[in-house]
């Protein structure tokens, strides 16, 4: 029940003005943000590869209120993707967007999305990697697959991200699926109606099932972004059925969750890939990790209270 109360909250300003200054919740959010800045980032980068893990790396921030912020977000990839270059990790470390942080709820902001996108998705191109766009939530997502659609004419590396909550994804799979792409596939972190998702935590996790399906038989790359063990084992099960290959799928989860899971799939030969989030601008990444398990708010609070 906690869960629907803290997302609600993590679109509140004045909560993210509360906890954002609250004086010890950095030490709390370094568990899911292991860095402010790029100088922080890439010893880590660089520490998750050696243990033979992949990346994708999010510059945290969204909801922007101007073009100017549009324009910095598109340039601290850039900074980033610059960064990367000597480290020669070609697609073994990727980027993750979110099209709202490149302007997309502005005026005009679809246009203005695509046009800081597309510099990012050139930029990672120069250094052998892609992007992902990730999915927000479900007002925005036609515009999304539209930019998805317009950068794999150029780039068709580019990926993007479904989510099993909605009804809508197992026709967005299909299509997807058929057209060769990228697609990771989550639960869905955002707090949807009930006209347009799913509520209930099974029938989530059935359409997941249904839907990683589509996408093993499909042409694409399938991402199984979950950190739930059942949909893990099933993961590999369809992956196998449908005679695919260890390098013809991947594995994604968040960095500081299930640790231990990233490095048992990496050493069983499996494309383990870590979302690894960093910035200062962390409420909203930061507020959905508390959702997706509220026992973290224990322990949020917990070290509030013995400071
Ligand atoms: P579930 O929530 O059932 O968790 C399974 C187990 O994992 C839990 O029992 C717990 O042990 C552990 N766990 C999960 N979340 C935890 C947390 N926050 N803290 C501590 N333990 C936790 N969503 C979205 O809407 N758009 C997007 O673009 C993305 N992108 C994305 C990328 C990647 C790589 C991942 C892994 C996830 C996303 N998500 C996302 C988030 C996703 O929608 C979902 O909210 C979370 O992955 C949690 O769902 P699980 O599948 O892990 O299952």
């Amino acid at each position: 029940m906690l869960g629907p109360v803290i997302l609600a909250a993590s679109r509140s300003d004045r909560m993210r003005r509360l906890i954002s200054a609250a004086p010890v919740t950095k030490q709390v959010v370094d568990r899911f943000i292991p860095g402010e800045d790029v100088d922080d980032i890439v010893p880590v980068v660089r520490d998750l590869a050696d243990n033979g893990l992949e990346l994708t790396m999010d510059v945290v921030g969204e909801d922007i209120t101007s073009p100017a912020q549009a324009a910095a977000a598109r340039d601290a990839y850039l900074e980033l993707v610059d960064r990367l270059k000597p480290l020669e990790l070609g697609t073994r470390a990727e980027m993750s967007v979110k099209l709202s942080m490149f302007g997309q709820a502005l005026e005009g902001g679809h246009e203005l999305a695509l046009s800081n996108v597309r510099p990012v998705v050139e930029a990672a191109a120069e250094i052998g990697t892609t992007v992902t766009l990730d999915a927000e939530d479900h007002t925005t997502l036609d515009s999304m697959f539209a930019i998805h659609e317009e950068l794999r004419k150029d780039f068709p590396q580019t990926g993007c991200v479904i989510q099993a909550y909605l009804f809508r994804t197992e026709a967005d799979a299909r299509r997807l699926a058929a057209s060769g792409s990228r697609v990771r596939l989550v639960k869905g972190a955002y707090k949807e109606p009930a006209s347009v998702a799913y509520q209930d935590k099974r029938e989530i996790d059935r359409a997941y099932v249904r839907i990683l399906r589509t996408l093993m038989e499909g042409e694409g790359y399938p991402m199984i972004g979950s950190h739930d063990p059942r949909l893990i084992a099933i993961g590999q099960e369809l992956a196998h059925q449908a005679g695919r290959k260890l390098d013809e799928y991947e594995f994604q989860m968040l960095y500081g969750i299930r640790t231990d899971e990233h490095l048992r799939l990496a050493a069983e030969g499996h494309r383990m890939r870590v979302y690894t989030a960093y910035g200062t601008d962390w409420y909203g990444y930061f507020m959905r990790r508390l959702a997706e398990k509220p026992a973290n708010l224990r322990f949020f609070a917990r070290s509030m209270l013995t400071k």
